[in-house]
Order: C-alpha cells, then structure tokens, then sequence
C-alpha cells in the first residue's frame, strides 16, 4: 500500500536530510513539479487540442520543431521563472540562455529538454521532459552567464525527468539516490510509487536505433553482434527495445536493467544528444541507481562542458553492459 507520500512532501524530507539547505532547491523542485503538471495537462490530450504537428519553424539544432515542443518551452520558462528562483535558464529550443521572466535573483540554473522523443508526439508514443539542476558559479544573480550554464555535470545539484507514458511519473535526484513518483489525477498530485530506485548490474536489452547500421564504427558493430551471439553464461543473446524517445528507452533500462547507446556514427560524429539538458540529468540519475554513463570511453559528469548544445555520444545503463560496451570501443 503506497504512503501517499506526494513529491512536495518529498521534497521538504530529503530537505531536512542536508542542515544547511536553506530550502530553495525544494521551492524551485516544487516549481518543477508544477511545470511538469502544466504540461502533463496539454501531453495526455495533445490529440484534442490544436498543439498536435509542426511548428512551421526550426530550432538550433536543425530540427523541425513540433507544437508540443514550443508549449512545453513556454510553460517551463514561465511557470518556473515567474517565482524569481532561476537566475538563468538553458533549453534545447533556445539557442542562447533564457533570462527568466520578471527577476533574475535566484541562485540556481535550470537546463531542460522540454519536450523529449518529439517525433513520437502525434503518434501517442510514450514522451518526455528532462532537467538539470546547478548552482551559480558566483554570488550575484544578475552578473550569471553562459558559463554558469557550463557546468561539468558532476556539479549538478539536482536532475530528473518526467515521462509522459501509459501513466505519468516524475524521477529525480538530489544525490540521495533516486526517487519516482506516479501522477495520480484524481488528486493532482505525484505520489511516491518507486523509492531509492536501483537499476539491475546487468540487464537483457539493448536500445540502439539499427537503422543506423551502415553509420556505425566497427567497435560499436562488434559490440552488438556481441550481444546477439547466444551464450547462456552470459545471458546472450539481449533483446532490442528502442521506442525512439530517450527518456522512454532510458527509464525502461533503469527499471529493468539495459544499455541505450547513442554512438558516434558518420552522420553524428559527436553522437545526437545534447549534453548538458539530456546526457548529464541522467548521468546523474543512473550513476545514483548504481549504473554508469560514458561517452565510450570518459565519464558523461566528468566532461567539460564548451557549448549549450553540444552533443556527446551516450552509453547509458547497468554497470556491467556498459563496460562490455566500452571494452569494444578501445
Ligand atoms: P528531442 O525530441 O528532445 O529532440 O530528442 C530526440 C532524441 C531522443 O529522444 C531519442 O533517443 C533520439 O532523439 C532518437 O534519435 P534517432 O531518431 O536518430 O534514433
Ligand atoms: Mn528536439
Ligand atoms: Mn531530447
Ligand atoms: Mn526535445
């Protein structure tokens, strides 16, 4: 029977476990949180309203924008930067920094992937929002910059995502291992449904999108056709899952244990996801469940960041998969 603990509740707990915290970080999770319902609110009824399709417009990084992805940004910038606890925000759909609306006086940055998996939006396929939680480098709000949205993702002081699938749940971290929480609308509220969430040491799945076969290096070939080989030792061979949407493909593997791997390919010699607002958040998670997340071969928190939108290859997941992973990528 779930203790109906809600994650404001939760909040103020894992406040109480750090003395010196002087209870901003659980007002702007709260902000979170609440940004998370508002767009809850357009996700489960997207069909319905006018917000499904394209934007007609195309972001920094190339993509077509989707309308979800547009009345997600806004809602996060607003609902979050109305009550003055960010100094600065990041977004994937945001070429530069984003003062937020009204003051810049809070002490904290926020980076977010407001709409995650977008291209699955019109087709009810499960979708996400990702954050990243930093500190100012410095004292004085008004002063932050780019580079306090620079960060290295081991100076992170909080991240999660919210999934927008079959239900509604909202993970997070402070670095007192990781948290879930299931939306239940009857009383507009995430209740704790999944505590200290760990993920297996090593899992059966591998997300990987194979249609990128002939873009891949031989290491990252090897390493699948590895997994494909039948081995009963080994658990051999894995089972694909791959939805398309990183948060979805993500938390499936935390739960049950997996690697997602976005690798360097010819066509993204970087790999295709973003850093700082979707690697990092969930580096942070995984490595607080207990998994780990490289870039094939450097620790994701430990990169140093050089631009908001810069993409990094993601091996992602169980501990054990990952490092088979990476041995073939040496
Ligand atoms: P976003 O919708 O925020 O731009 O992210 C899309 C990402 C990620 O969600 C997913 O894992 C990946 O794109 C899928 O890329 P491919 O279609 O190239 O496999
Ligand atoms: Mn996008
Ligand atoms: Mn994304
Ligand atoms: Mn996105």
């Amino acid at each position: 029977m779930n203790k109906l603990i809600t994650i404001e509740r939760h909040f103020l707990e894992q406040q109480k476990s750090h003395p010196e915290a002087t209870g901003e970080l659980t007002d702007l999770l709260n902000d979170v949180a609440f940004a998370a319902k508002l767009v809850r609110r357009e996700v489960v009824r997207a069909g319905l309203a006018d917000i499904l399709g394209m934007a007609g417009t195309t972001n920094v990084q190339g993509e077509e924008v989707k309308k979800l992805d547009l009345f997600a940004n806004e809602k996060i910038i607003n609902a979050i930067g109305q009550h003055g606890r960010f100094a600065l925000m990041g977004s994937e759909e945001n070429e530069g920094t984003i003062i937020p609306p009204k003051n810049q006086t809070g002490r904290y940055v926020l980076l977010f992937d407001p709409l995650d998996g977008s291209s699955n939006i019109d087709v009810n396929v499960s979708v996400g929002t990702i954050f990243s939680i930093y500190r100012l480098t410095g004292d004085d709000p008004s002063q932050a910059d780019v580079n306090d949205c620079l960060q290295k993702g081991s100076e992170q002081v909080a991240a999660g995502y919210v999934i927008y699938g079959s239900s509604v749940m909202m993970v997070y971290t402070t670095g007192n291992g990781v948290h879930g929480f299931t939306y239940d609308p009857t009383i507009g509220e995430f209740l704790l449904s999944h505590e200290n969430i760990t993920i297996p040491e090593q899992g059966k799945y591998y997300s990987i999108n194979e249609g990128s076969w002939q873009q891949l290096h031989s290491s990252t070939i090897d390493y699948i056709n590895y997994l494909k080989e039948e081995d009963k030792a080994t658990g051999r061979p894995y089972s694909t899952r791959y939805i398309g949407s990183l948060v979805a493909d993500f938390h499936r593997n935390l739960l049950t244990g997996g690697i997602f791997i976005y690798p360097a390919t010819r066509k993204h010699p970087d790999g295709k996801l973003r850093l700082m607002y979707e690697a990092n958040p969930l580096a942070f998670i995984c490595e607080q469940a207990g998994g780990r997340a490289t870039n094939g071969k450097t620790r994701i928190m430990d990169i140093d960041p050089t631009e908001l939108h810069q993409r990094t290859p993601l091996y992602i997941g169980s501990t054990q998969d990952v490092l088979k992973a990476e041995s073939f990528e040496h």
